[in-house]
Formats: structure tokens, sequence, C-alpha cells
């Protein structure tokens, strides 16, 4: 048996009406940009996250630029994130002029880790008048960027906590955890701003590229949809330079079908997790993702750590099991981040999860026979290799 790693026909299947008559309708009104569909999503989304806006735009990696820009990051000035992330974290941070500071993680909940978030600040920054400045670069420390990977939250607590003490804002970057909760809150309640996305994949997925940005700030609410449209309040006078990055109607539309469903998909995941974890709790070679009693993950990726992952997963390749390393590079060793200074050894845990981490198929359609079958060839292979 074949198991992907994820089927977005079987979702397809449960909404296909919804979405041709949604679809349909836009092309009936032909408006395409910034119409109802964009508008009653942002409510709708404002509501679910329980925050003042969402602002829809282009993607996620633009969720991050425009926000960063609407924080008021000044070209050369500083952002704190984990290397352990998705390139466009770091991309979104260059694009918007900022120098990326990354910080290890910890290697069970691969988020950042507070602690170290601490360390770095009290031994590499020192205060000043007007804020935190990087010893070494002088470069100001001017946000905390924390991504909630995989779909699990950050430990916010903490993380405000220190942000408080040392005056720095937060952006969230919540592309893969649209849902899930830390104490109760849903994650992009928590920072300054927080950006999601919409990607096909991702646990709430378009029809193309897609995201939006919730915040509880106006000012900066204001600003993104400035920003999102050239810069310009008032048509054709600029006061910025924005750029064009607007969530168009048919993503709008296919996304607020899907966020109907979302908490019942998301359950699913919940529940596929736990099925995963009793069946794999027999194989030692193999540690499951953590899921703290205080959050809710939502396991937009179902991620293991396994002894020989590169051998595992070659034979779950050769065998037809959905798998992905989700990623294999962090972002302090990347070729185009060289310039940053980072070399090998810098970010001991990051790089030891990079080595050992492997997603297996997770997704709400994902049948408990399937589930089994990718238990059966992680142990197959296991007793094969003893
Ligand atoms: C953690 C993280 N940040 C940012 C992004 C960028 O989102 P997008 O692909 O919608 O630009 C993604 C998703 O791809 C992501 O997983």
């Amino acid at each position: 048996m074949q198991v992907p790693i994820l089927d977005l026909r079987r979702q397809y299947e449960q909404i296909k009406k919804e979405v041709k008559r949604e679809v349909l309708n836009i092309f009936e009104t032909q408006h395409f940009i910034l119409g109802e569909n964009g508008s009653s999503l942002e409510k709708e989304s404002a509501n679910y996250l329980c925050v003042k806006e969402c602002i829809g735009v282009a993607s996620g990696t633009d969720a991050l630029l425009l926000s960063l820009r609407a924080m008021d990051l000044k070209e050369g000035e500083g952002v704190i994130t984990t290397s352990f992330t998705f390139f466009a974290t770091g991309g979104a941070i260059h694009n918007a002029k900022g120098i990326p500071f990354f910080v290890d993680v910890n290697p069970v909940t691969f988020n950042i880790d507070p602690q170290k978030l601490k360390e770095f600040l009290k031994k590499e920054c020192e205060k000043a008048d007007d804020g935190v400045i990087h010893k070494m670069s002088k470069a100001k420390i001017k946000i905390v960027l924390p991504v909630h990977l995989y779909g699990l939250p950050c430990e916010m607590d903490e993380i405000l906590k220190i942000c408080k003490e040392y005056g720095l804002k937060i952006l969230e970057d919540s592309c893969q955890a649209f849902g899930a909760e830390y104490k109760g809150k849903k994650v992009g309640s928590f920072g300054d701003a927080s950006a999601f996305s919409f990607f096909p994949t991702k646990n709430l997925g378009g029809a193309g590229d897609g995201g939006m940005i919730s915040t509880n700030d106006e000012n900066i609410a204001r600003r993104l949809k400035k920003l999102r449209v050239h810069g310009s309040e008032r048509r054709y006078y600029h006061d910025e330079i924005g750029y064009n990055s607007r969530l168009d109607e048919i993503q709008a539309a296919v996304v607020r079908i899907k966020l109907k469903y979302l908490d019942e998909w998301n359950k699913k995941r919940a529940e596929i997790a736990d099925l995963y974890r009793d069946l794999l709790a027999k194989i030692e070679e193999v540690k499951t993702p953590v899921a703290p009693p205080y959050s809710k993950h939502i396991y937009h990726q179902f991620v293991i750590r396994a002894k020989n992952r590169d051998d595992l997963k070659a034979y779950l390749d050769k065998n037809g099991i959905g798998n992905m390393i989700y990623y294999p590079v962090p972002l302090h060793l990347q070729t185009c981040f060289q310039f940053l200074g980072y070399k090998k050894g810098d970010l001991i845990e990051t790089e030891k999860v990079a080595g050992e981490v492997l997603a297996l198929p997770i997704f709400a359609e994902l049948r408990e026979e399937e589930v089994k079958e990718v238990i059966r060839q992680i142990a197959n292979f296991y007793s094969g290799s003893k």
C-alpha cells in the first residue's frame, strides 16, 4: 500500500460543491481583488482568532515582510528568530532590510528556546537608552520573531515576559499554526502582529498563494492596509513605497469555506497524531513530537526524530510511504546567509534536530489503515537494520 504525505483531493471531495458555487459567483460578479470575500474572511478570521483586525495579503512570506515594515523595522535593525524554520522567516527579515539573529531551539518542542533567548540578550546584547544593542554588530534589536513550528505554539508566557523586560516587539510566525492554542488562546493573538500562510498544503490552505496578518494594534493594521496597495491610502497618492500584495477573491472564497471545517480537521489531525504516538511507542529508535498539556498542537506536520534518519527516509521512499525533511539545512547554515558570519556548531540543538527530523503523512482524511502501514514500514526498517 502506498501512503501519500498529503492528498488534497480527499479534502476537495468534501467541499467541492461549495467551492464551485463560490468561485463561479466571483466570475459572475467579476470582482477579483479586495472584494466581499476578502473583507468577510478578514472579519471571520479576526473573530476566530479573537483579535481586533486581520489583513489579507498575497502570501505568508508577504505577511511577514509587510508586518516587519508596519512594525517600523528600520534598515540595519535586528530581529531575533529561530534558524530551524522555513526559509521565508529569514528571507522576509532580510528583504525588510533587517538583520536576522538566530537563537537555538528546544530540541523537544523544535521551537525557539526562551532560556537561550534570555541568555542571548543577557550575554550578547546591552541595554541602551533607546533599546537593546547587539554588542558585536552594534545593531539595534527591535523584534523577536517566534515560529510556531509544525503547529505547536511557542512558550509564549516566557517570550512575552522577556520581550517586555527588554522592550522588544513580537511578530509571531503562525504560518503553520492556524487554530493552534497556547493556554486557551489562539496563536496569532499574542504578538504585536502575526503572519499566517494559506499556501495550499497548509492546514488552512487556499487554491494558490495567500496570507494574512492578525493584530490588535490599529496603527499596524492601518499601515498594513496601506502597504499592500503600494503604500497609498488615497488612490494614486503615495506617501511611502509599498507592495502589490492582496489576497485575491478566489483565494479568500476558498479559505472562507475551509475555515468552517478547520476545527473539525484540526481535531482529526490530533487524533491521527495520538494514534501515531501509541503505535510508535514500541519503536525505541523513534521519538514522537510532544504536546505539552497547556497547548493545542494542530499537527500541521507530524515530525519524529529518528535514528539513522537518512536510511529510514530512503527505505520509506522505496516502499511508497510519503515523508519529508522539514528542514534539512537550518537558516544560519544556508549559503545565502554566509555573510551573517555563522558557522557549523553555533546552534548545536538546531543542527542536531535538522539531522534527525522526518515528517510522516498527516491530514484529516488519512485512514487508520494507512497510519498502520506507515508504522509497519518503520518497524520493518528498524528490525531489518538490527
Ligand atoms: C514557518 C513559515 N513561515 C513562512 C512561510 C511562508 O508562507 P508562504 O509560502 O505562504 O509565503 C511558511 C510557509 O510556506 C512557513 O512554513
